[in-house]
């Protein structure tokens, strides 16, 4: 239970950042109290009593007045009115990636002191550390900071891990972010606690954080008026299949790791865990092709790699299929007219509907340019569904150049399996393995399975009402957090 004691409101210029006193359930203001049930020593934060969250929520009404938003763009359209009236506000941002650095710039353009809690040591969040032979996969042209331009000594269309990752810094050094971020401070829970007056935003988000590193070991509790969610959706929460009793990956003799523990290793340690194995590889998405590219590239024809998937998938071969980036062509305002979308109009769904034709015709163009590119015909790898369909859900992945030569010459192998299970010596194959047939046999399983982000995003509340508000229900067709 926390208590404010005095007037807290710097809007109202009645008391200052720090002029606060807090009790945690009952204990004395300010200081070191242990708290129920966290276990670990608690200090205080009195500082910046006020601020709020990528819009914000009043729990005492049936719907939120502003739904948390993890990236800024919904939240600077629907809340720029209320940021003016709120300034002096205190705004907590959870996430230091390339999201969590603009709401940063942002809050402080707008005359704001943002806190930036980061649970890692540095900034860039998935460009921190990713497999040796990632690349951006978006032309530079199109991923770049609208205020700050890449340096000239990047000249690649499609620039290393290292040098988005360098820019991703200087970045933040160039607008001064850092010294408002919090390293190796993870936040583990937030909670909104509803002020004295049944007024909109009276309330206040308590962040409770768990501060790591080499002098402190400790949980500490923040109050916000604001929240901006940054944390990003393709990292910490592993996206790991369901099995049956004894037949998940306890039942298998091998190893079984996600693509982010292959991410997280030191590429000399990554190539040493493939080199010489029987490696199968689940998922055919972008960290699927990256890493059986590096697994054949490791072991060649003598350890064919296995490319386990379920569903065939556009894959692009580059976003610049005839010198002109992809996402002209479909992520245009034109072309958001060709699709339909919940909620709209009348006339633009009639719309939509008269340009069906064009939709199709440009799809078709753009899958046989496909097929003919990567051989999908000849593998068996034609989806089922359209290109529009797979570019609409934003999933479009670029296939790493030479992939379908290693399929060639079979130092990758395409296996489809609607599911999968675990046995002792490798894996058994949907539909395909019975008592008398041999399973798959194999020595790792990297699972490319993707993310939670919507669990991650969930479980950051504490309160159940919150965890639904943000997620959403699974059937939407837009769920929140895109
Ligand atoms: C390997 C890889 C390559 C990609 N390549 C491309 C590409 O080429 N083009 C493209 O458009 N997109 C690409 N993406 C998508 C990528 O996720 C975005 O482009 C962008 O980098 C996401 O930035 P973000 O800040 O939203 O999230 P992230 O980069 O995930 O950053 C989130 C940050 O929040 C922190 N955090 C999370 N939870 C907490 C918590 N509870 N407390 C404190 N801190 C927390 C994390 O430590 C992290 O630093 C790629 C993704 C991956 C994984
Ligand atoms: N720039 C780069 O080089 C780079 C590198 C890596 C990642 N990324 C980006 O990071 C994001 C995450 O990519 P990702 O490849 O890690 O994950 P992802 O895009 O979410 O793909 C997950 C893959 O796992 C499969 N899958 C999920 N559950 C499964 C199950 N139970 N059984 C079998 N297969 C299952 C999916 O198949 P279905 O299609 O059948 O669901 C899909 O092929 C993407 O945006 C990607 O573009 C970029």
């Amino acid at each position: 239970m926390v208590e404010w004691k005095g007037n807290l409101d710097p809007v109202e210029g009645n008391g200052a950042p720090g002029s606060a006193e807090m009790c945690i359930d009952g204990l004395g203001p300010g200081g070191e109290v242990s708290s129920k049930g966290l276990g670990r020593p608690i200090k205080v934060n009195t500082q910046g009593p006020q601020l709020l969250l990528g819009g914000a929520v009043n729990p005492s009404q049936t719907q939120p007045t502003h739904l948390v938003q993890p990236s800024l763009g919904p939240l600077i359209g629907d809340a720029k009115n209320m940021l003016a009236m709120e300034k002096k506000k205190q705004i907590g941002i959870i996430g230091a990636g390339i999201s969590g650095l603009i709401a940063c710039k942002y809050m402080l353009s707008k005359g704001f002191d943002p806190i930036v809690f980061e649970a890692r040591s540095d900034v860039g969040g998935v460009w921190i550390k990713t497999i040796e032979t990632t690349r951006l996969q978006s032309p530079r042209s199109l991923y770049q900071f609208s205020d700050f331009p890449w340096p000239s000594s990047v000249t690649e269309d499609f620039p290393t891990q290292d040098q988005v990752f360098d820019y991703i810094q200087s970045y933040a050094q160039h607008f001064d972010l850092i010294k408002h971020i919090r390293f190796n401070t993870k936040v583990v829970g937030i909670e909104y606690e509803q002020g004295l007056s049944d007024k909109d935003l009276e309330g206040k988000w308590k962040v409770v954080v768990e501060e790591n590193n080499t002098l402190n070991n400790s949980t500490e509790v923040h109050q916000v008026d604001f929240v901006i969610l940054c944390v990003g959706r393709f990292s910490d929460v592993p996206n790991i299949p369901e099995f049956p009793l004894n037949k998940g990956p306890e039942a298998f003799h091998g190893k079984v790791i996600h693509s982010m523990d292959y991410a997280a290793m030191d590429y000399e340690s990554a190539a040493n865990f493939v080199k010489g194995k029987q490696v199968t590889v689940v998922g055919f998405s972008k960290s699927a092709l990256d890493i059986a590219m590096e697994c054949s590239e490791a072991n060649g024809l003598r350890n064919p790699c296995t490319v386990l998937y379920r569903t065939e998938q556009w894959n692009v071969p580059d976003y610049l299929p005839w010198g002109v980036p992809l996402t002209y062509l479909y992520l245009n305002r034109f072309s958001e007219l060709l699709v339909r979308k919940p909620g709209e109009s009348f006339l633009l769904s009639l719309l939509a509907t008269m340009l069906s034709p064009l939709r199709w015709g440009f799809s078709k163009f753009v899958e046989s340019h496909i097929n003919k590119k990567h051989r999908l015909t000849k593998y068996g790898m034609v989806p089922k569904h359209s290109f529009v369909q797979q570019i609409s859900s934003c999933l479009v992945t670029t296939v790493p150049e030479k992939f379908y030569d290693k399929v060639e010459e079979g130092s990758i192998i395409l296996k489809k399996s609607p599911s999968f299970s675990f046995c002792e010596e490798g894996i058994s194959v949907d539909g395909e393995t019975t008592s008398t047939t041999t399973p798959l046999k194999t020595d790792v399983v990297i699972l490319a399975t993707g993310f939670r982000g919507d669990k991650k995003l969930k479980d950051i509340f504490v309160s159940r009402v919150f965890q639904d508000y943000i997620a959403g229900s699974p059937n939407e067709a837009l769920p929140l957090y895109r």
